[in-house]
Formats: structure tokens, sequence, C-alpha cells
């Protein structure tokens, strides 16, 4: 496979709203992010993926679209945006748009249209089925809980919804959907955004009355044409979202034919700690072998023929840190061993914002602090049906997306230096502590952790190249693997535990040359400390 421009770079997540305000009125905006352009330089990372910043009612967070052309006032202007492009290409670094295709909001000039009647000429661009009130066209749920379909009572009809009322799906059997969207995608490139991370795709080619929601009949065909028309002009990093995917689709998906997008998401080892059939409220421990098998899987399949995303945190998983490592007396220690373990592996590594300081979950009295709507609305819906509160928060505490939402933590000032004004949502009061700030300061830190496996990758092809191995695959404590190519051999070796490991590994990798460690000693007698992580290679 010929290597590609992208698979050397690093993305860094930025979710605008609490990353940096610039104008103290508690939510983070562009203006913001340039003024942290310098950070991000320093850190070394090559693309920003950036949450919604298009203007929306805000009722999942910019996830729900009323103008895909204009920046939402809470964020700035579309003058702000080109500055903000034009200012970090100069830094090298690319702006990854989100684009959210499924659904847009209700607040839409399209969904004002179309449901004003059933022969206006916007009204296919939705999802409309005929009925009765109070009868649903099937029993099919939103994912933020409720009934999928919405009646109007003017149009005695339902609209289809996966997620929540004020997002309806968008109707992509319909042509004109299909080049309007084209028309957009476009104009943004011209204005020089560097990629695309496209929301929830695979659920874009939905057939409502089949039950279908992701992966339907027509998936591929409608992203083939969506990148052939857009996507294809250009030369972009184009990454798909896609709970779904198996490694067969995302061989499609991340086909180096260039057909599809350049590689997606995929979310099977974040399902893990779920109970099976269950949501992602129902804990179980994480399977540590499990994870370790399925990690590995996808590193086998996608070789030479497709490429993985590398992740563990984004804005709707709770922080890595508290989830599977150890936010107490372990905290920089796992923080770091988490690091090496996805950064060694092949594909392209995304960083959450604040997972390079090792930022960690929060824990709020009670759900009034709490803003999300999902975790809104499970918190309601299971309190009516019964469930134990204390049961309920402790998934809360776990699972809700606002543990990842919190704002950044810049320093030991008001609101962590976030804004000057109060905040949208609490700052996780352990930011005296935890900020970029100290970590900056602090060479051993786990900023400087992370700065140090974004330049190696950049340093040594066999990150981007070596083909990859699992050894000790039932061992229970470590994760351990190499990356080979024809000239050199690494070997990444992690204890995922708090408890001391012995690690026969270490007796032949000791001798060779170290990339990374997060101890200052070396591990006596072939016997890791907890969360020890390093990678050595042989060249
Ligand atoms: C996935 C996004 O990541 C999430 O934040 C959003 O709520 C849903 N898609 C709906 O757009």
């Amino acid at each position: 496979m010929t290597k590609k421009w992208w698979q050397d770079k690093v993305v860094y997540q930025i979710y605008p709203r609490s990353f940096q305000d610039s104008n103290g009125d508690g939510i983070g905006d562009l203006r913001g992010i340039i003024s942290k352009l310098d950070y991000l330089q320093d850190l070394g990372i090559d693309a920003i993926w950036l949450s919604p910043v298009c203007r929306s009612p805000q009722d999942d967070n910019g996830y729900d679209i009323s103008d895909y052309q204009d920046i939402d006032p809470m964020f700035g202007t579309l003058e702000d945006m080109e500055e903000l492009i034009q200012k970090a290409k100069e830094r090298n670094i690319q702006i990854i748009l989100d684009l959210v295709l499924n659904h847009s909001s209700d607040e839409h000039r399209w969904f004002q249209e179309a449901k004003k009647s059933k022969d206006n000429p916007y009204h296919d661009y939705y999802v409309w089925r005929d009925g009765v009130e109070g009868v649903l066209p099937n029993d099919m749920k939103a994912c933020f809980g409720g009934p999928a379909w919405e009646w109007v009572p003017e149009l005695q009809q339902y609209y289809f919804h996966q997620f929540s009322v004020k997002q309806p799906d968008l109707n992509w059997e319909n042509p004109k959907v299909r080049r309007e969207i084209y028309d957009m995608i476009l104009w943004w490139m011209e204005k020089g955004v560097g990629g695309f991370r496209l929301d929830v795709i695979d659920q874009i080619a939905k057939e409502p009355d089949k039950g279908i929601t992701g992966n339907g009949p027509r998936l591929h065909e409608f992203i083939r044409e969506l990148s052939k028309e857009t996507f294809q002009k250009g030369n972009l990093i184009t990454v798909g979202e896609t709970w779904g995917a198996t490694p067969e689709r995302a061989k499609l998906y991340s086909n180096p034919d260039g057909s599809e997008f350049s590689m997606v998401f995929q979310f099977e080892h974040v399902g893990l700690d779920q109970e099976e059939g269950k949501e992602k409220w129902d804990l179980r421990p994480l399977p540590f072998v499990e994870l370790k098998k399925n990690l590995a899987k996808w590193q086998k399949e996608l070789y030479g023929c497709g490429w993985n995303s590398l992740f563990w945190n984004n804005h709707d998983l709770p922080r890595i840190v508290s989830r599977w490592g150890n936010d107490k007396e372990y905290r920089a220690k796992s923080a770091k061993m988490l690091a090496a373990v996805l950064h060694g592996m092949q594909g392209t590594p995304y960083i959450y914002q604040g997972e390079e300081l090792g930022m960690t979950n929060v824990v709020f009295q009670d759900i009034s602090h709490y803003r999300d709507i999902e975790t809104r609305n499970m918190y309601k819906e299971r309190m009516e049906k019964g469930y134990d509160e204390k049961e309920i928060m402790r998934s809360i505490y776990a699972k809700s997306r606002d543990n990842a939402r919190t704002p950044m933590q810049w320093n030991e000032k008001e609101n962590a230096g976030f804004t000057t004004g109060t905040p949208w949502i609490e700052v996780n009061p352990n930011y005296t502590e935890i900020n970029a700030e100290k970590e900056q300061k602090n060479p051993d830190s786990v900023y400087h952790f992370y700065k140090k496996l974004i330049r190696l990758r950049k340093e040594n092809s066999i990150f981007t190249e070596g083909n990859f191995e699992l050894l000790m695959e039932n061992d229970e404590q470590i994760f351990a693997y190499t990356r080979t190519t024809e000239k050199e051999k690494m070997c990444v070796i992690a204890n995922f535990t708090d408890q001391t490991a012995s690690c026969p590994l270490l007796q032949k990798w000791s001798e060779k040359e170290k990339l990374v460690h997060n101890y200052e000693t070396e591990p006596e007698e072939g016997i890791l400390r907890p969360y020890e992580t390093m990678i050595y290679i042989d060249r």
C-alpha cells in the first residue's frame, strides 16, 4: 500500500464550547481557539477536529445544525473561522470540520419549509409517514430516549428522528438533499478546511419501515457518491463516525483507493465495559483480555487494506484515565501507559482535549449540574421506571458525556483559566492539581509524554508502517505487542493494572533502545510496576 500523506499525522479534537472562552460569556469560542494555537503547535499535532460550530439552537450542543454555512454567534463569526483556518495553516495545522449530515435542526430553513405542507418543495428533505395521532408508524426508539417519531398535527404526519425531536432525519433518498449537501461541502473546501469528520454517517441510509437505522442497503452507494462529488476534489483527511462498523465494512470505508473516507471511527472496544445487549449505562468491569484481542483484530484486519483511527476519548466518552486507568494514586502513570498503548498501534491517533493533561471524569452532586441531553433524558426515564437514584448516578459518573465536556483546565486561576465569566458547565474541581500550565512546566508530565509520542511517530516510520503482533494475549495484566518492518522491530509493553506483573519480555527487550518509559528507574528482575509502560526499538 503506498503511503498517504496523512498517515503519520496526529489529530487533536476540540469541543469548542469547553476549550477556551475569549469574551467572558462562559462558552468557549473560535477566538479562544485561535489564542491557543501556540499551545497546540507546541504539542505537535497536525490537525484539529472541531466539533460543530455552525449555527444551531444547541439542543445537542451543535449537533443540531440550523445553518451549515454560518457560524453560531456564540462561537464567533465566519471571519473568525476564516482566521482560524488561516492561522492554523501558518502553523501547519489543518482544520477538520464536523459535518452532521444525518439530520439537521428542526430550526433549519429546510425543515421550517418542509412542515408547511406536503407539497412544499422541501417536504421530501425529511422522512415523513402519514398516520393518526397517537398511533406511531412503528416502535422505533430515538437514541436519546422516547419514540423515533414525532407528530405534526398540521400535516397529519409523523417525522422520523434518530436523535432528539429537534434533530429530524434528512432524507438521503432524495437526490436534491444530497446535492445541497455536496454544494455546502464544496463551499467549505473552498474556504480551505483540511478535512471532515462525518457524524453518525452509517445511519444516513436508514429505512425506518424495516426498522433499519445503521448500515442501510444504500449506505456505501451514498458514501461513494458523496466522496466523489466532494472529498475527492481535494486532498483531505476524512473520517466517518460508524458505530456499526465491522472490519469488512471498515475496509470499504477506508479503502486505500480513496473511494469513501480516509478512515473511520469504529467503537467495538468502547462497548466492552457495558453489559451485553444493554445500554451504555449498564456497567460491567472491563474484560481486559477481550480488549486486547479486539484491538488486535482491528490492527490485523485493516493492515495493508484499510486504515484505523486510534482513540480512547472523544466528546461522547468518559475520560480514559478514570475509565480504564487509575485517576487517583497512579493518575499520571496510567494516563501515560494508556497513551503508549494507543500511540504504538497502526492508525491515526486522536487526542481529545485535556487527555494530554490526564484530565479525569467529574462527580457533580446531583443531576441539576449536568447539561447533556442524553444524560438528563436517561436520568428522567430511569427515575420514572423506578431505578434506584444512586444506581443512576453511578452510571452517570462512569459514562456521562459531561465527563468529557467540563472546561479545559488551563491553569490554577479561577475557572481553570477557561473563562472570566460563569462557565456553561462547572469546571472539574481538580483543576488546581491538573492543568496545562503545570503540565507544561514539568518535564515528567503526561503532557510531555504525549508530546514525545507525537514526535516519535514523525521520526520513526515504523509507527506508521509496522505490522502488528499481539504478545501474551491471554495475560490478565500485560498488554504487549510488536510492530515489525523489514528493517526494524518495536515492542510496546504495558502493565494495565495497579499490581506488579511479571513480564518475561523484559529479558530480551531491556537491552534494546528505549523510546519511552513512564518510570525513572529500570524494572527489577523482569517485574513491571503498577501501570509501567515502555516502548523499545530494535534497529
Ligand atoms: C454523534 C455525536 O458525536 C454526538 O455528540 C451527537 O449527539 C450525535 N452524533 C447526534 O448528532
